[in-house]
Formats: C-alpha cells, sequence, structure tokens
C-alpha cells in the first residue's frame, strides 16, 4: 500500500472519482492567503501522502457521489496535513513524504502558522455542510490530538514508560482521527446509530495499530520506503512501543540515556540494538492483533460489502509492514 493510487483501488469503483474531487478541494482550500502560507500548504499537499483518512471517509460514507461526504473527506485530510506540519515541529523532524518538512526548508514560523492555516481552512470546509454534530466531531479529534502531542513530549526521554501510557498516546494523537474520519463517512450517509457505533470502533483499532505500525517502521525502516528517517523517534527523545519491549528484554537498553543520541548515526545504532532484542517481531504480533479486533468490530454491525472494503484497508495497512 505504497501509493495512492493502490489505497484508492481499494474503495470501489467511484472511488477514483470521488478522490479527484477530494484532491481538488484540497487544492482550492489550500490557496488564497498569501505566497507564504500558500508555499507551505502546498509543499506538503505536492508531497503527496497515502490519503488514508479521506479514504476511510468516502467508504465509510458507503462511495456515493455527494459533495458533503466529499468535503468532509477533504476536511479530514486538511486536519491530517495540518498535525503533520505541526508535529515536524514539535518532532524536529526534517524528512517527510520524501521530502523536506516545512519546518526544514521554511523555519518554525512558518511551518506553526501554514498548520494554523491548514486547520482553519478544514473547519471553514466541514461548516459547509452545514452540520454542526459533523464539526464537533472534528474538533473533537483535534482536541485529542493536541493533547496526544503534548502528552508525548511531557514522556520525552523517559524508558519507564508502560504500556498503558503509550497505548494512551496513539489513542489521542491518532486513533481518534481514524475514528472520527469513519464517524464523518457514517453520519453523512445517514447510518444508523448502531452502524456508526461500529464504524467508530473500527476506526478506532485500526488508527492505534497503524501507529503502532509506524513506530515500528521508524526502528527498522529506510527512508526510501517511509518518506522519513530511521530514528527519528529516538532522536527527539520518544519513547514508542518497540524501544519499551526491547528495555524489557534487554537490561542494557533499559539504561539507556536517550539523550546521548545526537546524530542520526546514533539513533540507527540503537534501532540495530532494539531490533536484536526480537521485540520488532512482538510489536508487529500486537498490531495485528489489533488489525484483526478492528475487523471484528464490523462484524453484524455493517452490511457485508462495506465490511468487505473495510477489511481490505485493514490487511492492506497491515500487509505493508510485513
Ligand atoms: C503519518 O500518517 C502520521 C501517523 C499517524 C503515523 P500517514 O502515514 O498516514 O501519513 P501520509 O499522509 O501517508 O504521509
Ligand atoms: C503521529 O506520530 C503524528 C500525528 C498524529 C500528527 P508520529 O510523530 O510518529 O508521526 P510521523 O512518524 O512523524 O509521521
Ligand atoms: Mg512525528
Ligand atoms: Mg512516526
Amino acid at each position: 500500500m505504497s501509493t495512492v493510487d493502490e489505497v484508492i483501488s481499494l474503495g470501489g469503483a467511484e472511488m477514483p472519482t470521488l478522490m479527484e474531487q477530494v484532491e481538488r478541494l484540497l487544492e482550492e482550500t489550500s490557496t488564497g492567503a498569501g505566497p507564504d502560507l500558500q508555499a507551505g500548504a502546498s509543499d506538503t499537499l505536492a508531497a503527496g501522502g497515502k490519503r488514508l483518512r479521506p479514504l476511510l471517509v468516502l467508504i465509510c460514507g458507503g462511495s456515493r457521489d455527494d459533495r458533503m461526504l466529499v468535503r468532509a473527506a477533504a476536511a479530514v485530510e486538511l486536519i491530517h496535513m495540518a498535525t503533520l506540519v505541526h508535529d515536524d515541529v514539535v518532532d524536529n523532524a526534517r524528512l517527510r513524504r520524501g521530502r523536506p518538512t516545512v519546518f526544514a526548508s521554511r523555519g518554525r514560523e512558518t511551518a506553526t502558522a501554514t498548520g494554523d492555516f491548514l486547520f482553519s481552512r478544514s473547519f471553514a470546509l466541514l461548516a459547509a455542510n452545514g452540520e454542526g454534530e459533523q464539526v464537533k466531531v472534528l474538533s473533537d479529534a483535534c482536541v485529542a490530538l493536541a493533547r496526544g502531542e503534548l502528552a508525548q513530549r511531557h514522556d520525552a526521554y523517559r524508558l519507564d514508560l508502560d504500556e498503558q501510557r503509550y497505548l494512551l498516546r496513539c489513542e489521542l494523537k491518532t486513533a481518534r482521527l481514524f475514528s472520527a474520519a469513519c464517524r464523518l463517512g457514517g453520519l453523512a450517509a445517514g447510518r444508523p446509530a448502531r452502524e456508526v457505533a461500529a464504524l467508530e470502533a473500527y476506526g478506532h483499532r485500526l488508527g492505534l495499530a497503524f501507529q503502532m505500525l509506524d513506530d515500528l517502521l521508524d526502528v527498522s525502516a529506510p527512508a526510501e520506503r517511509t518518506g522519513k528517517h530511521r530514528g527519528t523517534d529516538l532522536l527527539d527523545g520518544t519513547v514508542t512501543l518497540p524501544l519499551i519491549l526491547a528495555a524489557g528484554r534487554d537490561p542494557e537498553l533499559a539504561r539507556v540515556d536517550l539523550h546521548a543520541v545526537t546524530s542520526r548515526a546514533d539513533a540507527e545504532q540503537l534501532c540495530d540494538r532494539i531490533a536484536a532484542t526480537g521485540a520488532l517481531g512482538l510489536t508487529r504480533t500486537r498490531a495485528t492483533s489489533l488489525v484483526s479486533d478492528a475487523k471484528d468490530a464490523l462484524r453484524y454491525g455493517v452490511d457485508a460489502q462495506l465490511e468487505r472494503s473495510l477489511a481490505d484497508v485493514a490487511d492492506r495497512i497491515a500487509a505493508r509492514y510485513a
């Protein structure tokens, strides 16, 4: 699941046209605010991305040619883009989607303002649907995201972190936006509450698995595969499940001072030590089990066709990390 086209292929016959509409809206909504903001937003947009969250909105919304649904899908991707631009400032990250981050190429001020701009445009777009409930769903996800990002900074360099705390951070910073994407699709399609709840539970579990796998790739995969530098998490003191599990298996790793990891070479060396403990296999097993829980959430909750499409998305996410 490395290209946008592959992702789009999961959504059925209507999906390419719907996704094109989303792309057009993304382009339209990220212009008209002066050259600096425009440049930061265009950098992020042009760099691509998997468009996974809008895909979830559209599939949960029944893949219908409906302006409200397309707006909701684009609004969610704009929030995702905004959080990535801000996240790279917070995480001190230089590479994203295979290109220099807005933070790296244009500086902290422009990156902060670009993120704010994308957030604002997202809410204006969603408000055009005239549905207060949709705006609230997205707002709640953004509040969770902000809390998650702060919690992560608060936990930085702490190797005594437990799995429960790690999972809470994954929930706040990633799973809530996934479940919001599914809820927004369900709401836009006018699905009954029972179905919307099943979709939300699916999104939540898939989001947890997705973050866990992203954290795994941060340790294991080269930039050519992820578009991000390997070891970025370790370099800014972010402790994730692979390191938590590795520290439990290797007492020397449990005593490592992450402040001493100051170069990309240091970070890559520590990645190799984490991998040597077998912690990556364990992390992958946890994530695979969450993917299976996500698919279970759909059983009896939604119709068979929707269940198949969403199970396909979940399987492809898991397979990407094989
Ligand atoms: C990256 O998300 C941020 C996480 C929640 C791990 P994606 O991996 O979906 O990023 P893009 O949109 O494809 O670049
Ligand atoms: C997810 O966490 C970030 C957001 C939810 C904004 P990461 O910090 O792991 O995401 P990447 O690896 O930078 O994409
Ligand atoms: Mg990051
Ligand atoms: Mg990451």
